[in-house]
């Protein structure tokens, strides 16, 4: 990629797909302070799966009446060509780009509303709010990226949810691509980590690395000694001995196809014995989900999977007490292990999440209510061709071990009392927590770990952390 005659096979299957026009908006730049000071545009998703480095404000019309699709463009200036440099021709791009044609964006509502008549359109929310204006006024639909129940059609949410969900030798290629540069994003950061540097230098070697290959993050780098804070965007902590780096980060290719991978590893290049004993469980709990995968199976049965191994650990080193099917059962594990197992991956890091549940679970499949299993943002059944994360994960969170009614709910099922010592250890600084990350495939027979590449065998882990010297 970029690969026109991938992304025009794409358009092809969606044009067959609707019965309806539908207008996709790609967005614009989001400014920075002053209008003109940009972040770097990213196209939404839906339109970056249809189209190859789309441009920045472009929209399309796709029509199944006539198998047509309409791509709007700014016009061309002397003022852009002067500032930005000047850009192929809409006669040169409707060629490569292989649309029906090329029109200006500022005819849009005109052009669009001539072409329908008195057919109606459907339409998306996308995060570029002016966009997703444009797209209510033009159509009608309103539509509201930030409201999942209001993003889309149901049906055209589900249209487009089964081709993105499904994907094609050249998505697959993007994706093992953004898992090779961030397993040298994860391997550089372990051979830089020693005690007495900042988190912060290591997030510079992981988000240069993704810079070198032309990369951005696909989501703000989570790198702390915290790692029990799930989602810790802080970077600001020394890194002592006894602490253990958690980095959750994944590439994003310039497709927009992206990974999301999680490793932890000592500070000090010598997992402690409670730290190996931690770790051991999770990586067995994600090696067991993984091992599970193939079609068919409920996404749901690989979160209780793990959330079973974990306990039977957990059991094991005293921190839990009793039958491990029966603690997961009440839900006792989620002191633990807090959040669900995984989530879709692809061009969004939870590919289409903005799309809510009803495309992350299978129809008539409610969100548990019980804590922890309640945050799993996935429940289908898998298919081939499915790409998705297995990342189970053990915290010692203070807020959570020692909450009252956690503690009088799961009394004589959690040791709290062992539970704190994990959260006073290393000088009142505490164990934190330990996830383990990959990214999967669902295959015809079973599954490809397409994030595989990145070491995560304590030994391997050891051997490489520090290895790059002061
Ligand atoms: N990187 C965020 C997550 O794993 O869900
Ligand atoms: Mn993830
Ligand atoms: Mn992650």
């Amino acid at each position: 990629m970029p690969n026109h005659a991938h992304h025009q096979r794409r358009r092809a299957e969606f044009l067959a797909a609707i019965n309806t026009p539908v207008l996709l908006m790609a967005g614009g730049w989001i400014s920075r302070n002053y209008p003109a000071n940009w972040h770097p545009f990213r196209a939404d998703s839906t339109f970056l799966f249809f189209f190859a480095e789309p441009e920045a404000n472009a929209a399309a019309l796709f029509d199944p009446k006539d198998q047509s699709v309409t791509l709007f463009l700014e016009e061309r200036t002397q003022t852009d060509a002067l500032w930005h440099g000047t850009v192929p021709s809409f006669a040169e791009l409707k060629k490569a780009i292989g649309v029906t044609a090329v029109e200006k964006r500022s005819d849009l509502a005109k052009l669009v509303s001539k072409k329908l008549g008195k057919r109606k359109a459907r339409t998306l929310g996308i995060p570029d709010q002016r966009a997703t204006a444009e797209a209510i006024a033009i159509t009608g639909n309103a539509v509201d990226f930030f409201d999942a129940a209001k993003v889309g059609d149901v049906d055209l949410l589900r249209t487009i949810a089964q081709l993105r969900n499904h994907r094609h030798p050249d998505e697959l290629a993007e994706m093992r691509l953004a898992a090779a540069v961030t397993r040298e994003a994860h391997t550089v950061a372990m051979a830089r980590t020693r005690p007495g540097i900042y988190e912060q230098e290591l997030v510079g070697h992981v988000e240069g690395t993704f810079a070198r290959h032309g990369c951005v993050p696909a989501y703000n780098t989570i790198l702390s000694v915290r790692g029990e804070v799930l989602h810790n965007h802080a970077h600001n902590n020394l890194l002592k001995e006894s602490d253990l780096v958690l980095l959750d980060a994944g590439a994003e290719r310039a497709s927009g196809y992206c990974a999301d991978v999680t490793r932890t590893w000592p500070a000090n290049g010598r997992f402690s014995p409670e730290a190996r004993d931690i770790y051991d469980i999770v990586l067995a709990a994600e090696k067991a989900a993984i091992a599970a995968v193939k079609p068919g199976v409920r996404y749901r049965d690989l979160h209780m999977l793990s959330a079973r191994v974990m306990t039977d650990g957990l059991v094991q080193l005293g921190l839990m007490k009793g039958n491990p099917d029966e603690l997961v059962a009440t839900g006792a594990h989620a002191m633990f292990f807090p959040h669900g197992v995984g989530h879709l991956l692809g061009l969004d890091v939870h590919d289409m999440e903005a799309f809510g549940d009803l495309i992350g679970y299978g129809a008539g499949r409610k969100r548990s209510e019980q804590f922890g299993t309640a945050y799993l943002r996935l429940d289908l059944d898998l298919e081939p061709g499915m790409c998705f994360t297995i990342e189970p994960g053990i915290y010692f969170v203070p807020a959570i071990l020692r909450d009252a009614k956690f503690r009088k709910q799961f009394k004589g099922l959690v040791d709290f009392a062992r539970a704190e010592r994990f959260l006073t250890m290393h000088s009142l600084r505490g164990f934190g927590g330990i996830r383990i990350e990959d990214d999967v495939l669902c295959t015809d027979t079973g599954c490809e770990v397409l994030s595989e590449c990145v070491p995560k065998e304590r030994l391997a882990i050891e051997a490489l952390v520090g290895s790059a010297g002061a």
